[in-house]
């Protein structure tokens, strides 16, 4: 169906010469020549866009820009004026039109405002799209440091590909992110995408749930069940933690890999699968098969293809946009960091990596009562306290403050003493500082001091490393 495009004019004459213009480009045009005539065509199909004179006889178009900008808000309108008459224009265009265009014009000037606006048209709608489609996947690797674009790059050359993937990597770095991200860029994406926790089921739970059953295999097994390997057909099985796989499991699966065929615990058939096989662990699986808990011949198997994700303190910069993305599919951009929490989040050491600083996030948000989220409110634990630090340091149980947040006891836990403000600026900024490597500059923008105060309270305090 031609895309159809709505002209009003009461100059009947000149929307003769637009449906020739429209038509020629392959449009369908349909004209109204007064406000009444205009709103009927309204019922019809949805436009790509219109043109509107703003004189109709004795009525204004504004009539229609306002109507057609309520029923379709995203219509790019161009609107025609007579000579003289620009402040009109430009209320249509605070109405919402897209442009306006003097009469007369040429033919040539036209085409360029008309391409103008279906091309903005075509490219809203495409991101919208677009918008909608990663929405739906919800899987985005965001990103830009140098080590996460190697990491897309990797996943982009590794997803055409049908060989086995092992994808090692901290805890919560985006392993299976990564795995998801493989699927969906391979010739399966439109099959399965499996995921199979191995340390999450006892040895014969999990072989039934991989291979299946038939009915009386174990004294529950009341049915024939399908394992997931048989529901995957076509698609791609994600062997999370393989690292905690069983040895009995170990064995099974690596005759799967070698034979491509499964058998039904309790059953003597067996049937042909065909899956993509990719699995991920935070052991190191190489230490586990010199120490006997991990097959060699299966980890051979696994290690075809191989892919790292970074922890977070390799990403640099990362941090940051990440949290951002996070706030803003969390709070939904009503809420924003200040530039102090911001730096804190981009100097902090992240162990449990993209997990702690998605966790982290949602908890500022929920926290927070105003629309910018302080560094408090991000509540990060301090790693181990240094056992000579001073008397006030927080400690990783009790948090930045030592647990002296304004709804705790207030009472600090050796002393039994209410800590005076001095208590814990002096906690708090060698908080920071041991956070920031004791990078003075850094610490003193996140504390919003200038760097001499920041001196002068050191020395104060008599703050330093420990080593
Ligand atoms: N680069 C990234 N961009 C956006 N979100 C990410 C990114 N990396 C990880 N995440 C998100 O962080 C969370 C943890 O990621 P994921 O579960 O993939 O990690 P993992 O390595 O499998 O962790 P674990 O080893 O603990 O199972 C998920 O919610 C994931 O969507
Ligand atoms: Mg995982």
């Amino acid at each position: 169906m031609k895309p159809p495009v709505l002209i009003v004019d009461d100059e009947v004459s000149l929307c003769g010469l637009l449906e020739v213009f429209f038509e020629k480009k392959g449009y369908a045009p349909v004209s109204a020549h007064n406000v009444a005539g205009a709103l009927k065509r309204m019922e019809g199909p949805e436009p790509l866009m219109a043109m509107v004179d703003l004189t109709l006889g004795p009525e204004s178009g504004l009539t229609v820009v306002k109507a057609l900008m309520e029923k379709y808000p995203r219509l790019p309108v161009v609107v025609m004026t007579a000579y003289g008459t620009v402040e009109k224009a430009v209320e249509a265009v605070k109405l919402g039109a897209f442009d306006f265009i003097s009469k007369p014009f040429e033919m040539v000037f036209l085409g360029k405002v008309v391409e103008k606006a279906v091309s903005t048209r075509v490219l809203e709608e495409e991101n919208r799209e677009l918008k909608n489609f990663i929405r739906r996947q919800g899987v985005e690797l965001v990103g830009q440091s140098p080590a996460v674009r190697q990491l897309r790059d990797r996943i982009d050359a590794i997803a055409v590909s049908e060989s086995t993937v092992l994808i090692t990597g901290e805890s919560g770095t985006g392993k299976e992110l990564v795995a998801k991200l493989i699927h969906q860029k391979s010739l399966r994406a439109h099959k399965s995408f499996v995921v199979v926790n191995c340390s999450a089921l006892s040895e014969n739970l999990l072989e039934s749930e991989l291979f299946g059953h038939v009915k009386g295999a174990f004294t529950s097994a009341h049915l024939d069940k399908e394992g997931l390997f048989a529901v995957a057909e076509g698609g791609t099985v994600f062997l999370d933690e393989i690292g905690e796989m069983p040895m009995r499991t170990q064995v099974k699966l690596l005759r799967v890999i070698q034979e491509r065929e499964i058998t039904p615990v309790g059953g003597t058939a067996s049937s042909r699968i065909d899956v993509r096989l990719l699995a991920a662990t935070n052991v190191n699986l190489e230490e586990a098969v010199a120490q006997g808990r991990f097959r060699e011949d299966l980890y051979y198997r696994l290690n075809v293809l191989r892919i790292y994700t970074p922890a977070l303190s390799e990403r640099g910069e990362d941090a940051a946009l990440l949290a951002n993305h996070f706030l803003q599919r969390k709070a939904h951009g009503r809420k924003s960091f200040t530039p102090g929490a911001l730096a804190m989040i981009e100097g902090y050491a992240w162990p449990g990596n993209v997990r702690q600083l998605e966790n982290a996030v949602e908890r500022a948000i929920a926290f927070s009562t105003r629309e910018t989220i302080e560094t408090l409110e991000l509540d990060l634990k301090v790693p181990a306290a240094p056992g000579a630090g001073p008397s006030a340091s927080p400690t990783a149980e009790t948090g930045v403050l030592g647990g002296w947040g304004p709804e705790s006891a207030s009472v600090m836990p050796e002393t039994g003493m209410v800590p005076t403000l001095n208590d814990i600026e002096k906690a708090w900024i060698y908080w920071v500082l041991s956070q920031n490597h004791w990078h003075k500059p850094t610490a003193a923008k996140i504390l919003g001091l200038d760097i001499s105060t920041l001196y002068r309270k050191i020395e104060k305090y008599g703050l330093k490393a420990q080593t």
